[in-house]
C-alpha cells in the first residue's frame, strides 16, 4: 500500500485548500543557496504550503527540475538552515529563461525574500548571457503580479484558459540585457 501511495504521489499532487493559520517568523537573517535533489522532500513540503489551489508541482516535476542541466534552482534559508523560499527556472536555447515556480513560506512573506531570489536569479542568468525572463501568473494572483511589476516585469499577453481550472494567465516578461 505504501508503495502504491508513493507512486501515486509522484504524479498526483495532494493539496490542502484550507487557508493556513500562521504567525510571522521571528526576525532572522537569510542566505540564498542552490536547491538540489537532496532538498526534494523539504521543497515539496513548502511547495504544498505555498500553492493551495492545485497549481503545486508534483514530486516528479520537482525531481525533473532539480536534475535538468538547463534548469537553475535556488532556495533562501534562515540562519538555522530552514527553507523559507524557493525558485526554479528553465533556460531556453532562444536566450530566454522561464520562471517555472517561486514560493515563499507564509510566515516569511513581505520581507523582500522573493525580490532577493529574483535578483539573484537575474545575476546568474546574466552571467550565462540570458537576456530575458518570462513567466506566467494567474489573473487572480494579485500578490505575485505586484511582485513582478515591482521588479520590472510587464504583461505581454493574456492567455485564455491557461490553467487546469480554466483560469486565464498573464504572460509577463523582463529584459535583463
Ligand atoms: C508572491 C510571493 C512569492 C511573494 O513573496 P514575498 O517574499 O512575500 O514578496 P516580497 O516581500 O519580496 O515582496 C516584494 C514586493 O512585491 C509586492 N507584493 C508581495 N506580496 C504582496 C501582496 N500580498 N500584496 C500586494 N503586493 C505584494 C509588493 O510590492 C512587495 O513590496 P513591499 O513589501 O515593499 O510592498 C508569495 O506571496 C508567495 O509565495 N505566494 C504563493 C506562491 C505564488 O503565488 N507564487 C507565484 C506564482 S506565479
Amino acid at each position: 500500500m505504501a508503495v502504491l501511495e508513493t507512486i501515486y504521489n509522484l504524479f498526483v499532487p495532494a493539496y490542502d485548500t484550507r487557508p493556513e493559520i500562521f504567525l510571522p517568523a521571528p526576525p532572522t537573517s537569510y542566505t540564498i543557496r542552490p536547491l538540489a535533489e537532496k532538498h526534494l522532500e523539504e521543497v515539496m513540503r513548502l511547495n504544498m504550503r505555498c500553492f493551495k489551489n492545485g497549481e503545486n508541482y508534483t514530486k516528479h516535476t520537482f525531481a525533473y527540475l532539480l536534475n535538468e542541466p538547463n534548469a537553475l534552482a535556488y532556495q533562501i534559508v534562515t540562519s538555522t538552515n530552514k527553507m523559507a523560499g524557493f525558485i526554479c527556472i528553465l533556460m531556453g536555447e532562444d536566450g530566454a529563461a522561464h520562471i517555472t515556480t517561486i514560493g515563499i513560506a507564509p510566515e516569511h512573506r513581505r520581507r523582500g525574500l522573493a525580490e532577493r531570489l529574483l535578483s539573484h536569479l537575474e545575476h546568474s542568468l546574466k552571467v550565462r548571457s540570458i537576456g530575458a525572463v518570462v513567466l506566467e501568473v494567474r489573473v487572480s494572483n494579485i500578490a505575485a503580479q505586484s511582485l513582478y511589476r515591482q521588479t520590472g516585469y510587464s504583461v505581454v499577453q493574456r492567455i485564455s484558459n491557461y490553467y487546469n481550472n480554466g483560469e486565464d494567465g498573464y504572460l509577463m516578461m523582463k529584459s535583463i540585457l
